[in-house]
């Protein structure tokens, strides 16, 4: 099922929480909503499965407006943070019950709840009641009442942000499996990058209840649309210099570089991966060395370059003292620059 979000709108005592929203997700895309706490990817994903109306704009399923539907004839499944499942029915009950409110017989409903339960590996657990099971075992007997109608959509609302960073890692490869053999539209909230890039084929980012980018987890990463998508995608964030423009050029990271900005000046990006301690790259310069995170397998540098703080990379361990002078490398292909509204804007070498 596509479902297409026409720039929708959501407004709380006179403020929006969701403003002039659009997206187009394509039929069987598991398209993730990320942004900050408070963006709006709640009542954006409330607002889809009907239990929130919209305020201007419309939301259409397939071509359909939706606008007036219930949530029960929008047939879809929503999974929120705090699932609530029924404390007095056992896990098959549990799992059974959205195919009891469907009058499904009571054989192919044995089935089916079979089926799920054994796909989520919890058939073990089938006669134990919620209070019975650790949070990522209910967690899954959640997920298992979702699947078990097998609707067109499903809506996921940060449903692994309870449960331990293992665990959410087994279940985000499970989700992954379970959209490749469903092939049903999903949209998944989440306010953690690391997931929204494992899971997403597609990436919405919200901020203040805007669109800021849409587009694959690559793209986005690679060509953030603006400043806070830059700052926001990425970890440890993207540092930025903030340097004066003199007739579109500037000097930044102990280059010159030509810009399209028409603003007086311009924040150049780096991210950390691509500040290289030591000389190797195609271009360097030198930094104050402030402080060192050790990781074993790589080490993050705070460093300071002609006044702005930045964060340096190297592989494996460096062996760093605070206040050393280094080299750092980097290619100019790697850097982004925006203007001082954020817009993103072209950045070039110049001599
Ligand atoms: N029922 C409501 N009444 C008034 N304001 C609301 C209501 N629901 C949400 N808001 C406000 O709308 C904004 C967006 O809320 P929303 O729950 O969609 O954010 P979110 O992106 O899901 O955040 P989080 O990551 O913290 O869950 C917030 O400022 C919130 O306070
Ligand atoms: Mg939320």
């Amino acid at each position: 099922m596509r479902i297409e979000l026409d720039r929708i709108s959501r407004v709380f005592c006179g403020t929006p929480a969701v403003d002039a929203l659009s997206l187009d997700v394509p039929s069987g895309a598991l398209c993730v909503l990320l942004g900050p706490s408070g963006c709006g990817k709640s009542t954006t994903l409330r607002c889809v499965a009907g239990l929130e109306s919209v305020d201007a704009g419309h939301i259409r399923f397939d071509g359909r407006v939706v606008d007036d539907l219930d949530p029960a004839q929008r047939d879809v499944a929503m999974v929120f943070q705090n699932y609530a499942l029924y404390p007095h029915l056992s896990v098959e009950q549990n799992v059974a019950f959205p195919l009891r409110m469907r009058r499904v017989p009571r054989r192919a409903r044995e089935a089916k709840v079979g089926e799920v339960l054994r796909a989520l590996g919890i058939d073990d657990l089938a006669r134990r009641r919620p209070k019975e099971l650790s949070g990522g075992q209910q967690q899954r007997v959640a997920l298992a009442r979702a699947l078990v109608r097998e609707p067109k959509v499903f809506l996921f609302d940060e449903p692994l942000s309870n449960l331990d960073a293992r665990l959410r890692l087994e279940l985000r490869d499970e989700i992954r499996a379970l959209h490749a053999r469903l092939k049903a539209t999903m949209l998944w909230v989440t306010h953690d990058q690391a997931e929204a890039h494992a899971l997403g084929d597609l990436v919405a980012v919200l901020d203040r209840g805007r669109l800021q980018q849409f587009g694959t987890p690559i793209d986005v990463f690679r060509r953030p649309a603006n400043r806070f998508v830059a700052g926001f995608v990425g970890s440890p964030a993207m540092g930025f210099v903030e340097v004066p423009l003199l007739g579109g050029r500037c000097r930044a990271l102990g280059q010159a570089f030509a810009t399209d900005a028409g603003t007086a000046h311009v924040a150049i990006g780096v991210r950390p991966q691509h500040l290289k301690i030591g000389a190797q790259g195609p271009r360097s310069t030198s930094a104050l060395v402030l402080s060192v995170e050790p990781l074993g397998h790589e080490t993050f540098v705070r460093v300071v370059i002609d006044g702005a703080p930045l964060i340096a990379w190297s592989p494996g361990h460096a062996p760093l003292a605070p206040g050393a002078a280094v080299s750092v490398s980097f290619d100019p292909d790697d850097l982004h620059a925006f203007d001082d509204d954020g817009a993103r804007v072209a950045l070039e070498s110049a001599r």
